[in-house]
């Protein structure tokens, strides 16, 4: 334990007695928790006072920033009338049925139903089991292969593990789900030589077709997709990558599942990743911005050529068996409600198209830092790709450790940020104003040029 946590104190009893999630437990002895004990519109203080501005919304979460007061009398109004009900076997609340009409309704592609859960990683796991029922009932028992890409983050739960396509979070796992892997639309890092962005495109379309051929038309259960992804590093793909992809995807009549987790509710300018990517799903998973995060909460949407064979099997073998007894809790859809009527009336989807495009104009300027190799984004989405060699496209000797050190730099210069490897990624609230953007900008200038001078460079 570091020498300045003192007994009892709210670090020791920390490292006492939790298991953090995503964490290195041994450096957690040493290091303690980063403990943040309030917050105010896109800021979050520290238990010693110093104010950060989250750069991230948590976890690209808290699109409503860490204050919004009506989230809060909504659950209490819900809390005072009903605190818990449960959605198994026809039973309902007024909340979760207004909620699942909204859901429906304000789909950008025809959809029927909504399902809920607790968490992201439950809802994906959910589909999938959904899916493979859909398969069975359809008496195509080897329908259950997905075709998902590397890079992905899909969550943590055995199924979305299994689908999320980032080496470090297999370690220890058992990858057990028959899992075909494609490449990650990455032009920066998986463009070949000489090749544009629409060939790379062309070239990954090609990928998918002969792998549904290779692994057989007729074992393939779906295509799951963030429409940009996330944790995996901020990744957009070039413009004409997603038409290709669906076209092939059409052509075998496979179902595209897209992961909305991160990209849903405003995040990437449009109220859906689906909109700005021009998507044609068949199911779309939400959840993080879907309550701002202030409770657990997740939700997918589907449409009418996945349910009819599920109708189908309920009449056959006699109901769905699958839920959780918190689905569908109705505080938890009185805080949706009230998050998607704030997202709307404040036009919250048009403030991070602008907001995004000041921080990228920000951003862009530091292209000629000798550590910055990239700049992408779309909407609040944002990812610096950092090097050391340029043209090599390399950062130092671990990959990660460049990452690390300009957001720990970033973090001193009192910005919250995440690396994932050698990028440091950015999705602050969607109720950002220019000012507060510009305070991202200038902590990273400051946290370039210091990590730079650290470096010799
Ligand atoms: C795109 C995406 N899908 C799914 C998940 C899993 O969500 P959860 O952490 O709520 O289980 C995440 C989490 O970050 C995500 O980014």
């Amino acid at each position: 334990m570091s020498a300045n946590i003192t007994v009892n104190s709210l670090e020791a009893r920390d490292i006492r007695y939790m298991l953090h999630p995503h964490t290195n437990h041994v450096k957690h002895r040493e290091v303690g928790p980063f403990i943040i004990e309030k917050g105010e519109g896109v800021f979050v203080y520290d238990t010693a006072g110093n104010r950060y501005l989250e750069g991230m919304s948590g976890m690209w979460s808290a699109g409503l920033g860490f204050s919004e007061r009506r989230l809060g009398v909504a659950a209490k109004k819900q809390y005072d009338n009903l605190p818990f009900y449960h959605t198994f076997v026809h039973r309902s609340t007024p909340p979760i049925i207004d909620l699942s009409e909204k859901l429906v309704e304000m789909s950008p592609v025809p959809m029927s139903k909504a399902f809920f859960n607790a968490s992201g990683s439950e809802a994906i796991d959910t589909i999938i089991k959904l899916l493979w029922q859909r398969s069975n009932a359809m008496g195509e028992p080897d329908r259950k292969k997905i075709l998902a890409r590397k890079r992905a983050y899909h969550g943590a739960t055995i199924a979305s593990n299994n689908l999320t396509g980032l080496d470090a979070n297999h370690w220890g796992h058992d990858l057990i789900l028959p899992v075909a892997r494609l490449t990650c639309p990455h032009f920066y890092r998986e463009g070949l030589p000489g090749e544009t962005e629409e060939e790379f495109a062309t070239r990954l379309a090609k990928e998918l077709e002969d792998t549904i051929l290779a692994e057989g038309p007729e074992t393939i259960c779906c295509f799951i997709g963030e429409p940009i992804m996330g944790g995996g590093g901020v990744i957009v793909p070039p413009e004409t990558y997603w038409e290709k992809i669906q076209t092939v995807l059409e052509k075998y009549d496979i179902l595209f599942v897209a992961d909305e987790v991160i990209c849903g509710f405003g995040r990437t300018g449009k109220m859906f990743g689906t909109q700005s990517c021009d998507l044609r799903p068949d199911v779309m998973v939400y959840s993080k911005q879907l309550t701002s995060s202030y409770i657990p909460f997740a939700a997918f949407v589907m449409n009418e050529k996945v349910l009819g064979p599920i109708y189908e099997a309920s009449v056959k073998y006699g109901g769905m068996w699958h839920g959780f007894t918190t689905c569908g809790h109705p505080v938890a859809a009185a805080i949706a409600l009230e998050t998607i009527r704030i997202i709307e009336e404040e036009n919250l989807p048009d403030n991070a198209a602008r907001m995004g495009e000041r921080l990228r104009r920000g951003f862009n300027e530091f292209l000629n830092h000798p550590l910055v190799g990239e700049v992408r984004g779309v909407g609040l989405l944002a990812g610096v790709e950092l090097v050391i060699n340029k043209r090599e496209k390399i950062g130092l000797e671990t990959v990660g450790q460049l990452g690390s050190m300009v957001a720990q730099r970033m973090q001193a210069n009192g910005v919250i940020t995440r690396p994932t490897d050698d990028a440091v990624l950015f999705s602050p609230p969607m109720i950002i104003t220019p000012d507060e953007v510009d305070i991202i900008v200038d902590a990273l200038d400051r946290s370039l040029d210091e990590a730079a001078a650290q470096l010799g460079i």
